[in-house]
């Protein structure tokens, strides 16, 4: 392991388990995007495990060169450099997907922002592509477990505009934009992959 990379231990837990699932759905050919990068760990196992697709990375531009530091090291031909992208933007910067993955971000993210998420998922994805997002939600305005609620605490002392987000929220966003939800996946660490079809 290069100590000199940005690193998250979240991620080497969680990434063949998120493969797992990203096995059954993804397949030669594919373009994908992925919002909030992060450490490049998700990037670099995903894109290694599968050389026939483009794995295009982005984060916010303040998260953009650390990101790289990894997506370079990793020199996968399939595995261009990240590019700036934040949700926010009115216009996001690259091509039309098949599809969309993002993992442990809408709950970093404001409530604006989710809402901003879902209307460039909306211009972004082809149709007939998948949008793919992990991380932890409610149901039914209950938390799945106890350290969900405590990490919603934590993340709200440290930036009140985030939090764990209601399924059923996310859910009618992504039905505004045509999504039709194939999975929700309970994955370990009390997280779901949720994965949604463009329809329209
Ligand atoms: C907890 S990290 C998750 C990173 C990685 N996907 C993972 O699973 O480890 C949250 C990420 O969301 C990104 N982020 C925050 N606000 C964003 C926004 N408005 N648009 C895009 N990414 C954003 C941060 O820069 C950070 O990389």
């Amino acid at each position: 392991m290069n100590s000199a990379l940005p690193f998250s231990q979240a991620c080497e837990n969680n990434k063949q388990a998120i493969l797992n699932v990203l096995q059954k759905h993804l397949s030669d050919g594919d373009t994908v995007l992925e919002i909030a990068g992060g450490t490049g760990q998700h990037a670099e196992h995903f894109a290694e495990h599968f050389p026939g697709l483009h794995w295009q990375s982005s984060d916010i531009p303040s998260n953009v060169d650390s990101l790289n530091l990894r997506i370079a090291a990793a020199q996968l031909p399939n595995l261009p450099l990240a590019i700036p992208l934040d949700a926010n933007q009115a216009q996001w910067d690259c091509a039309m997907t098949t599809v969309i993955y993002s993992a442990n971000s809408l709950h970093i993210m404001s409530a604006d922002s989710v809402e901003n998420f879902f209307a460039g998922v909306d211009i972004q994805l082809q149709e007939q592509g998948l949008l793919l997002v992990y991380g932890p939600f409610r149901y039914g305005g209950e938390f799945t477990t106890e350290s969900n609620a405590q990490f919603d605490l934590w993340l709200k002392g440290r930036d009140a505009r985030s939090g764990v987000r209601d399924f059923e929220w996310i859910e009618k966003l992504a039905e505004s934009v045509g999504l039709e939800l194939l999975e929700d996946n309970a994955m370990p660490a009390n997280n779901q992959l949720l994965v949604w079809r463009k329809t329209k």
